[in-house]
């Protein structure tokens, strides 16, 4: 997601709670952070964040981590944290540096309507490749626990390939969740495109 330049994306961001900068010197120690034990959750690519958001408030005992890698995306995603959320970070930070970001404590991963890279030629960019989910092993606790939503069927089926080349067992699998069971959070672009009435895909997998 690209957004037409957020003009005070700088003072957003320099003045933010939520925005964790030297993010680097909490790999091990994010639950210090947050100053409890409670699993940590992390989106990556949340764009605007209506569903990291929505979820921080909805589960006051999960912790959550947004991570973006757009200064003008984050910084409208952080206008909208409500006030005196203390379950709740946001990081801009590119997913390609995951395994130097967090170490052994992650519980569960979204991957919300990530960029689909069509192009052949650029399959490993997807956040599913064999180079993503290689450093995803590093950032889980115990077992690893990923769950996807899109509305890219090409994206889907490359997905499910990978993720099960990977020791992931599938869960739950939708071909068009908002039909099979509706989620009570959603993100942005799952709205966008629901309202289309275009299947939404998901899956929910795990590995020991
Ligand atoms: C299509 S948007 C989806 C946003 C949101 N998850 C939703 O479902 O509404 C994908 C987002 O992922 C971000 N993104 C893509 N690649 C990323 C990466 N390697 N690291 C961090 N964020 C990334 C993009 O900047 C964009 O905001």
């Amino acid at each position: 997601m690209r957004l037409r330049n957020v003009k005070n994306k700088d003072e957003i961001m320099d003045n933010s709670l939520y925005l964790i900068k030297n993010y680097f010197d909490y790999k091990g120690k994010w639950n210090k952070l947050f100053g409890n034990d409670n699993p940590i959750f992390i989106e990556i690519g949340m764009g605007k964040g209506q569903f990291i958001i929505n979820n921080a408030v909805n589960n006051p005992n999960i912790n959550y981590i947004g991570i973006e890698k757009y200064d003008s995306v984050i910084a409208k995603a952080l206008q909208k944290i409500p006030d005196n959320l203390n379950n709740l970070f946001m990081i801009r930070a590119d997913a390609l540096n995951i395994d130097q970001i967090f170490d052994k404590e992650i519980s569960k991963l979204y991957l919300n309507f990530s960029d689909p890279w069509p192009k052949k030629r650029h399959h490993l960019r997807r956040l599913s490749s064999n180079i993503f989910l290689d450093k995803y092993n590093f950032i889980f606790k115990t077992e690893k626990n990923i769950e996807m939503r899109t509305d890219n069927r090409d994206l889907f089926t490359y997905s499910l390939v990978s993720f099960s080349n990977h020791g992931y067992i599938f869960d739950q699998i939708s071909l068009d969740l908002h039909h099979d069971n509706m989620p009570s959070i959603t993100t942005e672009y799952e709205d966008k495109f629901s309202n289309l009435d275009m299947p939404i895909y998901f899956v929910n997998c795990r590995k020991k």
